[in-house]
């Protein structure tokens, strides 16, 4: 196996994304001195008697997620749990799930005493093919998505790609969705990769998402390093969010999160060649070739309400003015940010989306 452990260069403090080929590490995690484990109540469930069952009782701290609890109710239920274990600033948090809970410890991490320790072995595909490294910190607040957060890296990420095989069908395909995206920023090379792999990645084969973990990973580096606080070109990587973002909104988390991106892919692209900046035969190979197959009858929208999915939109947190932000793909596989998207064009995009199957 390829060596593939790689450092992000971080303003906060650097940090390290480690591969495992077995889980034997995890013991020596949990046994870390002051380690507090958060672990998502799902992956408990599943592993507290294989993976897990190393977590001794005193260190462990269950967390329910969702998408409707990854809020600052789930951020104090944790301070209480932390508090009432007299926990100290050495503290050192050892965050174990998918991205929601990543999300919540990560905020958690950065508030409590001003910032504590944390590392992160994340569990779901969406997780360890893209939020694991970033940085971010986010939670829901009432019907706003992401809008209160931080920046806080983990010390470690520690990826083993074998708990993805519990991963129910919908979560994988999910994930698979934010690592098209990252694949798809970075160019012919990666996206000639990514339909090489898709049929194993399919067939949910580890060894294909292992190396399209990497490769979405290296991809997100590059972005993330060179504007860490998301003020240029990190915006890019909201390509497929400006609408996924609103889709999960509208239909109340309905669509999970990684699939409302391959559909604000599919839509993004649909404006760029409404705008010609996309040729409609590229859009079309794209879908057909990358995107289509993920969504593979797993998301029916039923009828979607494409006025509230613009409401939603209107709320984006990197709006500004009366227009809508949008990244989009054009030829060449560049990606463009541009301020000015109308609600006609936005409604234009949906009306397409409608006749296509995947919303009614
Ligand atoms: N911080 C960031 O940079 C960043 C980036 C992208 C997405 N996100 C956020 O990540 C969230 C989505 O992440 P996600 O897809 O990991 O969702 P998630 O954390 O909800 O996990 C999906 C489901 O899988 C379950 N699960 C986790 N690991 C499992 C395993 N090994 N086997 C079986 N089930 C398992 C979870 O309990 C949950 O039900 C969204 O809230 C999104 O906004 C954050
Ligand atoms: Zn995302």
């Amino acid at each position: 196996m390829p060596i593939t452990d790689f450092s992000l260069r971080s303003k906060i403090r650097n940090y390290k994304v480690i591969f495992h080929d077995s889980a034997d590490f995890l013991s020596t995690i949990f046994k870390q001195p002051n380690s507090v484990c958060l672990v998502d109540a799902n992956v408990w469930r599943l592993y507290k008697q294989t993976l897990l069952r190393e977590v001794a009782k005193e260190q462990l701290i269950i967390v329910p997620i969702s998408e409707a609890k990854k809020n600052l109710l789930s951020v104090q239920y944790i301070y209480r749990q932390l508090l009432k274990r007299q926990a100290k600033k050495n503290l050192r948090l050892v965050v174990v799930g998918g991205g929601i809970i990543q999300d919540l410890a990560g905020f958690v991490a950065s508030t409590i005493y001003r910032g504590i320790d944390w590392v992160f072995v994340p569990t779901t595909m969406l997780a360890q093919t893209d939020s694991c490294i970033g940085a971010k910190t986010s939670l829901n607040f009432g019907t706003y998505k992401n809008i209160i957060g931080t920046f806080f890296p983990p010390l470690e990420v520690h990826l083993l790609t074998a708990w993805l095989k519990t991963l129910k069908q919908v979560d994988y395909l999910s994930g698979l969705g934010e690592s098209v995206k990252l694949q798809l920023m970075g160019g012919a090379k990666a996206i000639q990769e990514l339909q090489m792999l898709l049929p194993d990645l399919l067939k949910r084969e580890l060894k294909a998402a292992r190396s399209v973990i990497v490769t979405s990973l290296l991809i997100k580096k590059g972005y993330i390093e060179e504007d860490e606080f998301d003020r240029g070109r990190r915006n890019l990587l909201n390509y497929g969010h400006c609408f996924g973002h609103a889709l999960e909104t509208a239909t109340k988390y309905q669509v999970p999160h990684g699939l409302a991106v391959v559909i604000g892919m599919l839509l993004a692209n649909q404006v760029a060649v409404a705008r010609k900046i996309l040729k409609a035969a590229t859009a079309e190979t794209i879908s057909r070739q990358l995107l289509l197959p993920i969504l593979h009858q797993q998301v029916s929208l039923g009828k979607l309400n494409n006025q509230a999915v613009i409401a939603a939109m209107l709320q984006d947190k990197k709006r500004v003015g009366d227009k809508l932000p949008l990244v989009m793909l054009v030829d060449d596989f560049r990606l463009v940010k541009v301020d000015d998207l109308t609600k006609s064009e936005a409604l234009a995009a949906l009306t397409w989306l409608s006749k296509t199957g995947v919303a009614k």
